[in-house]
Parts: structure tokens; sequence; C-alpha cells
């Protein structure tokens, strides 16, 4: 009887596992990968191993280079980026199965970072929604479009950490924080993969950069990185744990060095943490050239030096630079590297490629291609997402929403007719010609009544103020003026640091032109990264961060400022009031001086306040909300313990709207300097006029330790502080006792 009982639970347990599990199935769709890759192995030549190892650029516009076809034939080359389109990709692939004499599938990826065709918001636009479950969605629609469009491979997501708004990067990654960053990258790599990356409609998902990449010096993009090991265990490397949990088939190596050892030669990051403490069995692809690149980092005189630094290392396919193809050879002859460090990279190249199930499927139906990109569907979540995505930075006198009787609108800005900024600096093969502008989205919401004045007024780059005038006079005729200012697509993303986070050209200007008409004045920033407008914040009444919205942008604007959906948005980035403060993030250290208005000698500023703009976490709705009783579970746990803590959380104005509850802990004493606040939980809800709801959250060790000065992840015993809040200074607190085991 109880054998019984106990053969029923274990078959209720794997029956639900099955069910409900989100771990990766590769292994069931794909039977026996690896005596199929030892197999494959003991066939293969040098050349045709080297070959695998090799990834090469197309030659623009989706297409492959012919040499490519001449490589493949002999085995030389085992995965392409930027090749695309069923017909082009089958047509290489149809050399690799049917001319090549191993018949090893080509790798097909390109950059698919915030959609491919229906494009979504930036990535640091889709975090502020704070809601990983879209992120999710998002990546799924990008990999369906992908998939039948022959790709196989994302270069995504990009998980990295970014605290320096310089860093033009910063729009491709989820903000400043490892614990949102780790829900997004979860997210986004279960969007991308599935449970399956070889199923139809999924992509195999690579989570880049490895690592640091995000942290180069004076936000400067490439530049050299020089940290802690807590800091890159604590603040760099959660969202790449998170990613390799959820199962990502690959990572990309960074172009930076980290404390001296460029990431594209660390055996540190590469073998050390990725193989030996999280058991990641996938293969790392090097970043565009950062093979070559180690003779300019200066820890290789020559290719030759830098292969073999970097295959030694853990890097198992090259991007673009052929020193692996060239001198791989040579250096196995020279034991500059073994056999079996080439084996073992063209096992985990080999091994994905058996999981996608390439062998079986490597063809794409050209059929489907047409039927699969910007389905209705896809659009109305692109509209959808961006409306989660924006922040609602200011709204005095409930200046937001307009009502859509309105009798006449000006809509001014460079950024307010624009097709092009709404779609980022990747776009993957987004068209300008798909894209709402904001211009396009408020004309098609207001009455046929209303009239829409439209005046560029600047360029967002140049230096001619000749439309100011026309602006203004838009603004003199109008009820209200809309300003839509900030960036262009590349003007953020890669090499795109910029030195200042003022808004570009004349754009201040013409906002201030505008405000001086005394027309209520609306901002609405179109940019990529957080930047300084204290003018804007001081002057005008209302501020809506709109980020670079994607395909559907303008009408997910409108939707927002005409009150058809109330914004619950909120910043996932510090904003600074002028690049002087950065960096600047939410999660720092207190130091010993801590900041004090009425005392000099403490950590601030001479000439500006130590507090930023806008903080980590922050975003209005149009309407309240009132956190309150914040309970715990337990006075007192152990060290393995776990606490609940719970609020209330009350919708106390009008309309039904969005808050993002956050949990924030801190560690009062330990034996290392800890963090003023860290997120440690965070849940959007949607309350109805007077709806009150009970928020609760679960503390365990996962959130209470650190890593120690003997690099061991602890949890030390002693107090806790707990805050919950909108956002990360708006907070009610709470404490608990941690007690040794
Ligand atoms: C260089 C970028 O750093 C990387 O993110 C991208 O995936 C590759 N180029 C390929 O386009």
């Amino acid at each position: 009887m109880r054998q019984s009982l106990r053969l029923t639970a274990l078959l209720l347990f794997v029956l639900s596992s099955l069910l409900f599990s989100t771990a990766p199935t590769h292994s069931q769709r794909a039977p026996n990968v690896e005596q199929r890759v030892n197999a494959l192995l003991a066939q293969m030549t040098l050349e045709e191993k080297l070959g695998q190892l090799q990834q090469l650029d197309g030659e623009g516009n989706g297409n492959f280079r012919p040499e490519h076809l001449d490589m493949i034939r002999k085995g030389l080359l085992g995965s392409t980026l930027n090749v695309r389109g069923a017909q082009r990709t089958n047509q290489v692939q149809r050399v690799a199965v049917n001319e090549s004499r191993l018949k090893i599938p080509v790798l097909f990826g390109f950059d698919v970072i915030h959609g491919y065709r229906t494009i979504f918001p930036i990535p640091l636009g889709e975090a502020s929604s704070w809601d990983p479950a879209l992120a999710e969605r998002s990546a799924a629609v990008a990999a369906q479009e992908a998939n039948n469009v022959g790709l196989r491979w994302t270069f995504a997501p990009m998980v990295d950490i970014a605290r320096d708004p310089r860093w033009g990067r910063i729009t491709e990654g989820a903000g400043e924080d490892p614990f949102l960053g780790a829900a997004f990258a979860r997210a986004r790599v279960r969007g991308f993969q599935g449970n399956d990356y070889g199923a139809a409609d999924k992509v195999l998902a690579c989570a880049k950069h490895w690592v640091a990449y995000g942290n180069a010096e004076g936000g400067r993009d490439y530049n050299t990185t020089d940290l802690s090991e807590n800091t890159l265990r604590e603040i760099y490397f959660p969202p790449f744990k998170a990613a390799v949990d959820a199962g990502v088939g690959t990572l990309m190596s960074s172009f930076n060095a980290i404390n001296g050892v460029p990431a594209s030669a660390n055996p540190f990051t590469l073998t050390q943490v990725l193989r030996k403490e999280w058991g990641f069995d996938g293969f790392v692809v090097s970043d565009y050239t950062s093979v070559k690149e180690l003779i300019n980092h200066g820890v290789a005189g020559n290719e030759e030096q830098a292969a073999a630094l970097a295959l030694n290392a853990g890097v198992d396919m090259e991007m673009v630079s052929r020193s692996y193809n060239q001198f791989g050879s040579q250096l196995l002859k020279q034991n500059q590297i073994s056999q079996a460090t080439i084996d073992e990279a063209v096992r985990r190249i080999l091994r994905i490629k058996f999981r996608l199930g390439l062998f079986d499927h490597p063809y794409s139906d050209e059929g489907r291609e047409a039927n699969a990109l910007l389905r209705p569907e896809s659009i109305r979540l692109a509209r959808e997402i961006a409306g989660r995505s924006m922040v609602l930075l200011k709204n005095e006198r409930g200046t937001l929403p307009l009502n859509k009787n309105i009798d006449s609108i000006a809509v001014i800005g460079p950024l307010a007719d624009n097709r092009r900024a709404p779609l980022g600096w990747w776009s993957g093969d987004g068209k300008e010609e798909n894209t709402v502008t904001p211009l396009a989205g408020i004309k098609a919401k207001v009455s046929a009544q209303t009239r829409v004045l439209y005046a560029k007024g600047c360029e967002v780059k140049e230096d001619s103020t000749a439309g100011f005038e026309e602006a203004v006079n838009a603004a003199k005729q109008s009820d209200v003026a809309i300003l839509f200012v900030g960036e262009t697509h590349d003007m953020v993303g890669e090499a795109a640091s910029r030195a200042s986070l003022d808004l570009p050209g004349r754009q201040m200007e013409l906002v201030q032109a505008i405000h001086a008409t005394g027309k209520p004045t609306i901002v609405v920033l179109v940019n990529g990264r957080p930047l300084s407008i204290g003018w804007i914040v001081n002057n005008t009444p209302a501020i809506l961060e709109s980020w670079m919205g994607g395909t559907e942008s303008g009408n997910a604007i409108a939707d927002i400022l005409f009150g058809d959906v109330n914004p619950g948005a909120k910043l996932p980035v510090t904003f600074p009031r002028t690049v002087g403060q950065v960096p600047i993030y939410y999660n720092h250290m207190n130091t010993g001086r801590p900041p004090d208005a009425e005392n000099r000698y403490t950590s601030k500023y001479y000439d500006l306040p130590w507090t930023p703009l806008y903080p980590f976490g922050y975003g209005l709705s149009y309407t309240t909300f009132k956190i309150s009783n914040l309970q715990l579970s337990a006075p007192r746990i152990n060290a393995s313990g776990k606490v609940t803590v719970s609020v209330d959380v009350e919708n106390t104005g009008r309309r039904a709207g969005d808050e993002v509850v956050q949990l924030y802990i801190r560690d009062v004493v330990a034996t290392m300097t800890r963090p003023v606040k860290e997120l440690k939980g965070f849940q959007r809800i949607s309350l109805q006029p007077g709806e009150k709801k009970k928020v609760e959250f679960v503390l365990g060790p996962e959130h209470l330790g650190f890593w120690n000065r003997e690099m061991r992840y602890v949890v030390e015993p002693g107090q806790f502080r707990v805050m919950v809040g909108s956002n990360s200074v708006d907070v009610i607190d709470g404490k608990f006792e941690v007690t040794p085991n």
C-alpha cells in the first residue's frame, strides 16, 4: 500500500514536472545527441573541425558572399551572420547538405534584438514595463518571424548591466539592476527558445556580452573595465546566470578587458565560472573580430597567439576574424593548443546543431515567409507592450490625459513625425514604412473636429533654428503643444557613447521657445538612454518617457496621451541631473560619510544635489496608489530560512491602473560593505478604483546572501531592513533578524 502510494506520488511528480517544467527539453526532441556528436567528430579532419569554429559575415542586405559557398563545400565554414531570407539560407544550406563531405548544416545567426520585422520597444524600454512576461511574448514573436526567414540563432538577449548612460548600449539591456536584469534575461531566453529551440517558430538565443561590457570606463564603448570579483559576481553575473539556468544555448564573449584580461581570452569567466561553476554545455561565440583584437589589447603579439589564447580560454566559435582557421593546425603541431581543446569546441557546436534539429530539418519552408511577418496579432502586441513600457515622469494638475475632442493641438519637434527613431539602433529588418509616428498616432486618435498642426521646429543634430518661428506659431494657434524631442536611432546603441546627456542640437531651446508661448507644453521623450532634462522637469507640466517604442510607437503614445492606456511603467535606470553625477545608481554602498545637507564633510557635490533627477523604479500613473501595512511572517529566521513580506496596495484614485510594487532589502551590518538598497522582489498589479490587494514576497537565502571576502556566497546573521514602495525612494520599512543555522 505504502509502496503504491509512493509510486503514485512519484508518477504525479514526474507528470507535473513534465507538464509544468520550464526547464529545456532539447534532448527529448533530439535523441542520442552525444552519440551522434561523437560519431561525427570521429570522421572529421582537422580542417573540417576548424571550419565548424568559423563564423563569417554576409555581404550586406542579407546576402552571403560567393566565397562562403566554396568554403562550405570544403567544410571550412560552420556559421554565418546576417545572411537571411528563407530562399537564400536554403541555397547556402543545400551546398552544405548536398555538396560537403560530412553534410554538416550551416547555422544562420542575426541580431534579432527587439523584433525582426515587427519591432518592439528597445529592451531598456521594455524593461520599464517591469513585466517580464511581456518580454517573453515579444521575444516569441521575434523568434517566430526570424525562424521563418531562415534564421536559427539570434544574438540576443543582451543582458549587460549598465550603470552609465553615456554608454550607448544601455539601450539594449534591462538597465542597472541585476535582479530586474535576471528576470528579463530569463524571460527573453524563454521567449526566443521556448522549451526547445529546435521547435518550429523558435530560435537559439545568445546571452551577451560575457562579461562586464557595460562597465566600460567613461562610458566609452569597447573600453576596458576594472572591477572587483564581488562586483562581477553580484552585479554583472546574475543576468547571465539566469540565462544559463533558463537553458540559453550560447553566449558571446565581449570586447572589453576585465581586470587586465580581455573577456575573449579570459579563462576565469569563460571556463572557471561558465563551465565549471555553472555547468554550461552550449558554446561561446566571440564578438565581431574580438579574437583578433587581442593583439590591440596587447596580450597577443600576433594572430596566432590570439587564436591560442582565445581557444584555450574557452571561446569556441570565432566571429569574422579567421585566426582559428588560419593558425589552428600550426598551433596544434606546436602544442600551443591541444587536440582535446579543439575537439571540445567542435563538440559544443555540433551538440547545439543537433539539438536545434538542423541535421534532421536543415531547410526553411519558403512558402511560410510571407505570412510570418507583421501579423495583426504581432502588431497588436507591439502596441500593447509599447504602451506598458512608457514612463510618465511628470503630470502636474492633471495635464494628461488630454481630451480627444480638444479643439486644437500643435505637434512639434524633430521626432514628432520621424519613422526611423522609434525602431532604435538594432532594428532587425524593421521598416520605416510600417512605423506609426507620434503625429500619425495622434491624428488617428483625436476627434474629426480637432485641428492638428505640425511643425518640426529643428533637427535633432543640426544647428539651425530657422523652423522655430513656424513651431511657435503652431503652438500659439493651439490649445496645447506636444513636443517630441530626444535622440536619433544612431545616437544610441553600439559605438554611440555620448559625453553629454543633454538633448542634442537646439532641441532644448525649441522646448523653451514653445514654453514661452504660455501654452500648456507636454514633452514626450524619444530616446535610448537617460537624459539630463532638469530644465524641462522644472518648467513643463507633463513629461512622458516613450523610449524608442518600435513599430507601433506612435499609436501607443497616443493611447497614453489621450487616456486609453493608463501608464504604469517605471524607470529601470536612474536619471542623473547632469552627466557629472555618473555613475549614479540606486544600489550603491553607503560610505563612512553618507550625504548630509547640513554637513559639508560628507559624500556629495559642492555644486549639485547628490540625489538623481529621477530615481530607479520611478514612474507615475493617472491614478494614485497607497502602499501600507508592511507585515513579516516572522521577526526572526535562520540563515537558510524564508520570510514572507506582505503589504496592502490600494488604488486611491479614480481610474483603473497598474502599480509596480517593489521590495528592497538592506543587510545592516555585515563583514563587507553592503548596498544601501537591493531590489529583491517586484510585482506589477492592476487595481480598479478603490480596490485594495495584499501583495506578498518571499525572501530566502538566494536573496539575503552576498559573496564574502573568501569569495563564498554567505547569508550572514544579523539585522535586515526590508523596504517596500512604488520606487526605490518612496518606501515603507520593516525589519527582521537572521540567526545562525
Ligand atoms: C558586434 C556587437 O557587439 C554584437 O552585439 C553583435 O551581436 C555583433 N556585432 C554581430 O552583429
